[in-house]
């Protein structure tokens, strides 16, 4: 006899992008009852994604076919330990803390997806003990961060935020009051020569023929630094030399507060120095400090050392400053290689895949799972 229609999921990969299609037969369910009820039970049970943010469109398609989504209603300590229970995944932006006391929590919890670079809210550490795989978007915004850069380097350079509010304030004489400079020919230092680093500096030498000096703890390979034509030097050089200084370090103990009264002594009193890394890397108390004394001619800041930065915050509102409010990714092509890469490395991993981009060792990782028999 010809039972109720049984609906089921299809789910195949097509070009790297998993598709699902749901399926609706007549079953004969007298006569095949526990295998086609079977299929039907196994493949309803999708991954539970706990999201603790919206992404771009496309990326919030693919885990709308693939996956169970639950947007976490709150990123403070006591709402993601409520409702992580139950989650396979995790899907965090710039906020949220992912400590040892939220992953004990997550159950069902394998996989950490931080869509975006820095992952200095995560304990990393904490995760591989519990046999959870990390994984993160490198290079999915470098692109972004590097013309972001730019824009403050060229808007300081010309007096942008000075010359708009004059204009602004009908001063449109304030042209000449002023006297801006080009990029072109002079020195830039790039701290921390990674992805964004590289591409920063290739763009300097090919676009405005800057001369690039960088430091970094681990020297490039020759051929990346003949790209940008760039010099490795030590810190206390690069300060003392540059008229740009660039910061693309991770933080971490060794970068948090780089950027202090000492160093900024030891920079030129026309340099302009921008941070799009992190916060914390730069003390903003002595970037004011400096910018007040004229021992620094601008600062381009995206990331705070706290953010939202704070009322009454040193830097916000002052003439030689551009600051953006951690937006430097936030182009139709970062947030699309973001939310993409980030939901596929997600699910895949879900599916028994290897991670694309991990951050934790995915041996260790498995064999902790293993040793606590998950
Ligand atoms: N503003 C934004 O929206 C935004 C977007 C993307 C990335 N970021 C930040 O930018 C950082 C850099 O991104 P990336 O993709 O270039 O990372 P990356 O890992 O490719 O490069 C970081 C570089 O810093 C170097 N480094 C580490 N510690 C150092 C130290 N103490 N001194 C000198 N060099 C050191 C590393 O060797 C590496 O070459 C990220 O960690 C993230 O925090 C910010």
């Amino acid at each position: 006899m010809l039972s109720r229609p049984t609906r089921f999921m299809v789910a195949w990969n097509f070009l790297d992008r998993p598709k699902t299609l749901e399926v609706w037969v007549p079953t004969f369910a007298k006569v095949f009852p526990l295998r086609i009820r079977g299929e039907a039970t196994e493949m309803a049970q999708r991954p539970v994604i706990l999201s603790l943010t919206k992404m771009h469109e496309s990326g919030m398609r693919l885990l709308h076919e693939s996956a169970e989504l639950r947007m976490a209603s709150g990123i403070d300590p006591e709402t993601l330990q409520r409702e992580i229970v139950g989650a396979d995944g995790l899907i965090i932006r710039t906020g949220g803390v992912i400590d040892a006391a939220l992953l004990d929590r997550g159950d069902r919890l394998k996989v950490v997806g931080r869509h975006g670079v820095g992952y200095d809210q995560i304990d990393i550490e904490a995760a591989t003990e519990r046999g959870i795989q990390v994984v993160y978007t490198p290079g999915a915004n470098t692109q972004s961060v590097c013309e972001h850069v730019f824009a403050m380097m060229i808007g300081l350079s010309k007096h942008f935020p000075q010359m708009m509010s004059a204009l602004a304030a009908g001063d449109y004489h304030a042209r000449t009051r002023m006297m801006g400079r080009d990029l072109l020919g002079r020195t830039l230092g790039i701290v921390g020569f990674g992805r964004i680093g590289r591409r920063v500096g290739e763009v300097a030498k090919a676009a405005f023929g800057m001369k690039v000096l960088y430091h970094d703890i681990i020297a490039a390979p020759p051929e990346v630094e003949a790209k940008a034509g760039a010099v490795r030097v030590g810190f206390d050089e690069l300060l003392r030399e540059s008229e740009y200084v660039t910061l693309h370090v991770p933080l971490d103990r060794t970068t948090r507060s780089m950027i202090d009264e000492a160093a900024l002594a030891k920079m030129r009193p026309d340099a302009i120095l921008i941070n799009a890394c992190r916060g914390p890397v730069v003390v903003e108390a002595a970037v004011a400090a400096a910018l007040d004394a004229k021992r620094l001619w601008g600062y381009g800041g995206d990331v705070f050392e706290v953010e939202p930065p704070p009322p009454g915050h040193p830097l916000i509102g002052r003439p030689d400053v551009m600051l953006t409010p951690h937006s430097a990714a936030q182009t139709d092509e970062g947030l699309r290689n973001m939310a993409t890469w980030i939901v596929e490395d997600v699910l895949g991993i879900l599916r028994g895949e290897a991670p694309r981009n991990p951050v934790n060792d995915p041996a260790a990782v498995l064999a902790n799972r293993q040793r606590l028999g998950k």
